[in-house]
């Protein structure tokens, strides 16, 4: 058995890849930046600053990092990582990116991209997997502008994914030898967010209008395009709606 450090292993994403790696016997470590003094296997290290991760990683075979801070340190986090892996001579990382991060200007996701790039020019062992948004994601995005009187829809095409589904692909590919670029992993179906707010406003009961937004820019009009979408890619297979119906929101 291999031992397997996760980085954002509480996150959305790394807390079902935690869970099915113990299930397959491996010994895993969780690293995120808040410490959980009760559980030995948990190191508290923020990738930004690189502190601790010497000893995090000691030992440790395999490395899925899912750990990301949207709002900027990506970059940096990704380097200290990196320079760590190699002196603690870890043989594969598994990284998680987004469909598109090559097309969409959008900062996040070129910063996801800078991070595919060092990966791949490391040295290390690597995977990298790119998925499409999450059903999390969605819900996230329906709560914040379900609260404004009238609900602002982007007019773009989504095509979310399962994160359950993803965290078993990313724990298969963490048991198997550096891969590469791996086939891209998106959600059953391509639809418009606006007909998702309305599924969403009807699994929770919600009353709103719903109205479609054109955002102005090249981001946008990339999103529009598509190029964050990957229909002959859609191996997911539980629908926004079955998700709320397993998850049902209060
Ligand atoms: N959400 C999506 O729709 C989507 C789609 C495709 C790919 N992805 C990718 O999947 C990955 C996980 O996304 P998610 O939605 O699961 O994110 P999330 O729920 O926000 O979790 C992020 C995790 O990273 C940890 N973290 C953040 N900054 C850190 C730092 N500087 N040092 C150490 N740990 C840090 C967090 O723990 P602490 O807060 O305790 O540090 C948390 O465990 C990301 O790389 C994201 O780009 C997401």
């Amino acid at each position: 058995m291999s031992t397997i450090l996760v980085t954002g292993g509480t996150g959305t994403l790394g807390r079902p890849v935690v869970e099915r790696l113990r299930q397959a016997g491996h010994p895993v470590r969780v690293l995120s930046r808040h410490p959980h003094p009760e559980d030995r296997s948990a190191f508290a290290v923020d990738l930004r600053r690189g502190t601790g991760l010497t000893r995090a990683l000691h030992g440790v075979d395999t490395v899925v990092h899912c750990a990301s801070t949207p709002t900027g340190g990506d970059i940096t986090a990704a380097t200290h990582l990196i320079r760590a892996l190699r002196r603690a001579e870890v043989a594969h990382v598994v990284y998680i990116s987004i469909v598109g991060v090559d097309r969409i200007p959008l900062g996040y996701y070129r910063t996801k991209h800078t991070v595919e790039r060092a990966l791949e020019a490391s040295g290390l062992g690597w995977t990298v997997l790119r998925a499409t948004q999450f059903h999390d994601l969605l819900v996230r995005l329906f709560q914040a502008t379900a609260r404004l009187p009238l609900m602002p829809v982007p007019d773009v095409d989504v095509q979310p994914v399962d994160t359950d589904e993803v965290a078993s692909r990313l724990a298969l590919l963490a048991q198997e030898p550096p891969a590469g670029r791996v086939a891209d992993m998106c959600g059953p179906r391509v639809e418009s967010l606006r007909e998702l707010a309305g599924v969403y406003l009807d699994r929770t009961g919600t009353r709103r209008t719903t109205v479609p937004v054109r955002v102005p820019g090249t981001t946008f009009a990339a999103f529009r395009a598509g190029h964050h979408l990957a229909p002959d890619r859609a191996v997911g297979r539980v629908t926004f709606a079955e998700f709320l119906d397993r998850h049902p929101i209060e």
